[in-house]
């Protein structure tokens, strides 16, 4: 899990008392937990933002549920899926393993701030093209760490593609598509032409 970084996250509300509690209070001690909110500043696909939330909560869980930001996929919850992949200050990260809290201060980007306005990044365009993402479930999470790869490597071998999208998994297209689409992209990304094989446009004849 990533440290916490910059002004430490706020939990507003509370109980009011301590000590011993009678059960009537200690109900009302439980009703009022529930209540606390944490409240963390940070900058979310490029805009500051503000959020309260349960303290309790995943990254992934505020961003779904609290800012209704549901492109980043709901997954095992587990570290093992890779469909929940956010990056935090230019990393790849599960956002299922990393408190919401600790994006306090943070540089969060979801697939919802990879197109610039109306543009598409040339990943969403190259999974798109090359059916990379078919039931598209996994899609954001490859495109991310993808991202992160093609930033760090701006001519990833595939090996180096293999080892970067590792954690994610795709149940659809057998994986070779997504390669393709992230050395499609960071060619483009590079401006050199690139042609896909002919079978991976138009299947085996
Ligand atoms: S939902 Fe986070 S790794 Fe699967
Ligand atoms: S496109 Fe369906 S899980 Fe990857």
């Amino acid at each position: 899990m990533l440290p916490a970084r910059g002004n430490s996250p706020t939990v507003e509300g509370g109980c009011g008392s301590i000590g011993n509690p009678t059960a009537s209070e200690g109900a009302g001690l439980m009703t009022n937990a529930t209540k606390q909110k944490a409240h963390i500043s940070f900058v979310l696909n490029g805009e500051p933002a503000e959020v309260a939330f349960a303290p309790h909560k995943t990254l992934l869980e505020v961003l779904r549920e609290d800012l209704a930001l549901t492109g980043t996929k709901h997954g095992c919850e587990l570290g093992e899926c890779g469909t929940c992949t956010v990056l935090v200050d230019g990393r790849s990260i599960l956002s299922c393993l990393m408190l919401g809290v600790d994006a306090e201060g943070r540089d969060v980007e979801t697939i919802e701030g990879m197109a610039e306005g109306a543009a598409l990044h040339p990943l969403q365009e190259t999974f798109a093209d090359t059916g990379a993402a078919q039931c598209g479930y996994c899609s954001p999470g490859f495109m991310l760490a993808a991202k992160e790869l093609i930033q760090k490597s701006p001519k990833p071998s595939r090996e180096e593609i293999k080892e970067a999208l590792s954690g994610n998994l795709c149940r659809c297209t057998g994986y070779i598509k997504i390669y393709e689409a992230v050395e499609l992209a960071a060619a483009k990304m590079r401006g050199e032409p690139m042609e896909l094989p002919r079978e991976s446009v138009f299947g085996l004849e």
